[in-house]
């Protein structure tokens, strides 16, 4: 039986994690990066919102690729020739793109994610039902730097990021990892995921369900603190915020101090008045030409998308 291989690129160093974390904390405008919301529970209260009613782009993008599927693997094979590599970022259970294998029939798979220790059982799984499959996991922090070794591509890949992930990073870094992107497809081909824009009132529910498992993905994030750098966040002390800012076209959300409050840690300490915010994260959205541009500015060409009957979300395909 074929095993899939593991590959760690960047080490995952606890004490640099820490020392980011502390600097967003103690920076004049308190911040910290969103990818401190995936501990276990973290990852776990995400894959609950994609279940939530409110919490449209899963859902929508899974009845695009539905809808759409053979044609965009048709296009998107079309820009790689056949067999390409699949280069899957922040893979997580790998399920998106094992749906796609059927159309996309590729020559090998790599999961890219933060930890490979997250993608150990998801990839063994789909190794058993995808045995003629090279498979490898590849951890490696993209969002600082994507860049694969040579010998684990060999010929144009299609790089697939789905979910609209790249609505997490400001506009800067967004471009740096699209050309790098570029540069890993090597002539083949990115498949991503954008949210569009919509009216605010579903874009703010979006973020703040009824049920409250965004608020717990938020707040969830003081107690990943608490381990990480030893700090004695109260969650209970803390609201979460989350609205559309529609002048700069992207969600924010933040905690909010519910009263004046002081967080220690080893070594520092920071005092926050009522009404201060600690700010998790940006989730941009894009008209289509807007997304499209972005993605001619990161050296893309012959860019196509596809959406839904809404136009809420877009599947975009461009040649590197
Ligand atoms: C992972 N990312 C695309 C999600 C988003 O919609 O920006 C993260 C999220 N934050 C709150 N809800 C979901």
């Amino acid at each position: 039986m074929p095993a899939p291989a593991f590959i760690q690129l960047d080490r995952l160093d606890d004490r640099a994690q820490a020392e980011e974390a502390i600097a967003g904390l103690t920076a004049l405008r308190a911040q910290v990066a969103p990818k401190f919301f995936y501990d276990s529970l973290g990852s776990r209260l995400y894959e609950a919102i994609t279940e939530t009613p409110e919490y449209y782009p899963t859902r929508t993008e899974a009845a695009i690729f539905a809808a759409h599927g053979p044609a965009i693997a048709r296009a998107a094979l079309a820009e790689t020739g056949a067999a390409p590599a699949l280069v899957d970022l922040g893979a997580g259970n790998c399920a998106k793109a094992a749906s796609l294998f059927g159309l996309l029939r590729p020559g090998r798979y790599l999961a890219l994610d933060i930890s490979v220790a997250f993608l150990r059982d998801a990839l063994e799984r789909l190794q058993r039902e995808h045995p003629d499959l090279a498979m490898t996991g590849v951890g490696t922090d993209f969002s600082r730097r994507l860049a694969l070794p040579n010998d684990l591509l060999g010929g144009p890949a299609l790089v697939f990021y789905p979910g609209s992930s790249i609505g997490n990073f400001l506009p800067g870094a967004a471009l740096r990892l699209l050309r790098e992107a570029r540069e890993t497809a090597a002539g083949g081909a990115l498949l991503i995921g954008a949210d569009l824009i919509k009216p605010a009132a579903v874009l703010d529910a979006a973020y703040d369900d009824a049920l409250g498992v965004t608020a717990a993905f938020n707040l969830n994030l003081l107690r990943h603190l608490n381990r990480l750098i030893g700090a004695d966040f109260a969650v209970r002390q803390w609201r979460h915020v989350a609205f559309y800012d529609p002048v700069a076209a992207r969600i924010e959300m933040h905690l909010e101090a519910r009263e004046a409050l002081s967080v220690r840690w080893p070594g520092g300490e920071r005092r926050f008045a009522a009404g201060e915010r600690i700010h998790t994260e940006y989730s941009c959205k894009w008209t289509v030409a807007d997304f499209a541009a972005l993605l001619r500015e990161a050296g893309f060409s012959r860019v196509r998308h596809w959406t839904d009957p809404q136009d809420w979300f877009g599947v975009f395909l461009a040649a590197g």
